[in-house]
């Protein structure tokens, strides 16, 4: 008889020394969020972000091209930008060194009296990235694939569900810090076994449980369901576009995840780890140019009132347990059928995340 599979050992959710481990290896390697398109909306308009630890900093160029480099001087290592703004080349605050907008050295004061320097040589030190349904994502990995690789059809299945991707603009930003690590706060997010519990207005008002179920798609977890009988439903699901009837999500792994609502209402999670106890979960929303929706300002007050209130409780008990001298890591409930009130998504979530840690 075959045994049943177990969940990962506590230490991985509460040692230090792993989540440094994590840091230096897969933050640095996995597809992560930078920006949404809408601040680099014109030439040298720039955004900058973390990623890894690493600061770094997004810019238009003059050929419209967005490039992302680390957000470092290459004369003596000052801090180039802060925060968001526009400019048409990017000036080192300390001795004024300034960088063309695709990252060369454009000139600095004195340098020519230097015998041998070789403007040429010097350039910023760029970074991967993909621009993907107006989200910029980042690559610290010079040798990432990729991301339709790590998430074949992720992106035009997206495309199709969200078909005006083109005009929305972020409307509203929520930002929930959690003490866990932010592995237990992607696993919660991973399964719904626990919903019909915890979740009475996701699983009564927007999604129908029975036709839930979550499936691997590369490095993806994609989410499918149905959605409440029109009655039940929280609200006007109308959009007049394919699928409105429908939820859908594809968590992109490790630490982001498209949601798309019944009605088409595009929303997304995005994961940001602090350190092996503290995880901060950013709920953005968004709306056609960004104009004001009572639809999808509701859904984010709703949602923020009831899913998330819930799971920040479920989450934070874990990772209180996690510490506990009396908790051994107890089987995974696998259903042959998946479905529901399977945690097969966990299984492969906790096998990416033992590959990253051990190798
Ligand atoms: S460190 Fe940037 S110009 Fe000197
Ligand atoms: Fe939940």
């Amino acid at each position: 008889m075959t045994k049943p599979i177990h969940s990962l050992a506590a230490n991985y959710y509460t040692d230090p020394q792993i989540f440094k481990i994590e840091q230096d290896g897969l933050l640095a390697k996995t597809w992560q969020f930078g920006c949404h398109t809408s601040e680099l909306a014109e030439v040298g308009s720039y955004a900058t972000f973390k990623i890894a630890g690493e600061s770094l900093f997004a810019i238009r160029g003059r050929d419209n091209q967005i490039r992302v480099f680390y957000n470092v001087c290459q004369h003596r290592a000052h801090q180039l930008v802060s925060g968001t703004g526009k400019s048409s080349v990017v000036v080192c605050p300390y001795h004024a060194w300034t960088y063309e907008l695709t990252g060369e050295l454009r000139s600095g004061p004195n340098i020519k009296s230097v015998e041998g320097f070789d403007k040429s040589s010097i350039c910023l030190t760029e970074v991967k990235c993909e621009a993907f349904l107006g989200f910029l994502f980042v690559n610290l990995d010079p040798n990432a694939k990729p991301m339709e690789d790590w998430f074949p059809k992720a992106r035009s299945e997206l495309e199709e569900w969200v078909p005006n991707w083109a005009e929305l603009k972020p409307l509203e930003w929520v930002e929930i810090p959690e003490n866990c690590n932010w592995k237990v706060s992607v696993e919660n997010y991973s399964e719904c076994y626990h919903c019909s519990l915890n979740h009475p207005t996701f699983a009564n008002g927007v999604v129908k449980p029975e036709t839930y179920d979550i499936q691997p798609q590369g490095m993806c977890l994609r989410h499918t369901t149905e959605c409440q009988s029109l009655e039940s439903m929280t609200y006007d699901i109308q959009s007049g576009m394919q699928h409105h009837d429908e939820y859908s999500s594809w968590f992109l792994w490790p630490m982001f995840s498209f949601q798309v609502y019944p009605g088409n209402v595009l929303n997304t999670y995005h994961w940001r780890a602090l350190d092996a106890d503290h995880v901060v979960v950013w709920r953005g929303w968004y709306s056609v140019n960004g104009e004001e929706s009572e639809i999808v300002r509701q859904l984010a007050i709703q949602d923020r009132e009831t899913t998330v209130e819930e799971d920040i409780h479920l989450v934070e008990s874990v990772q209180r347990g996690l510490s506990s001298r009396g908790y051994k890591p107890g089987p995974l409930v696998l259903d042959p059928n998946c479905g529901v009130n399977s945690e097969h998504p966990v299984m492969h979530l906790q096998k990416w995340m033992k590959e990253a840690i051990d190798g």
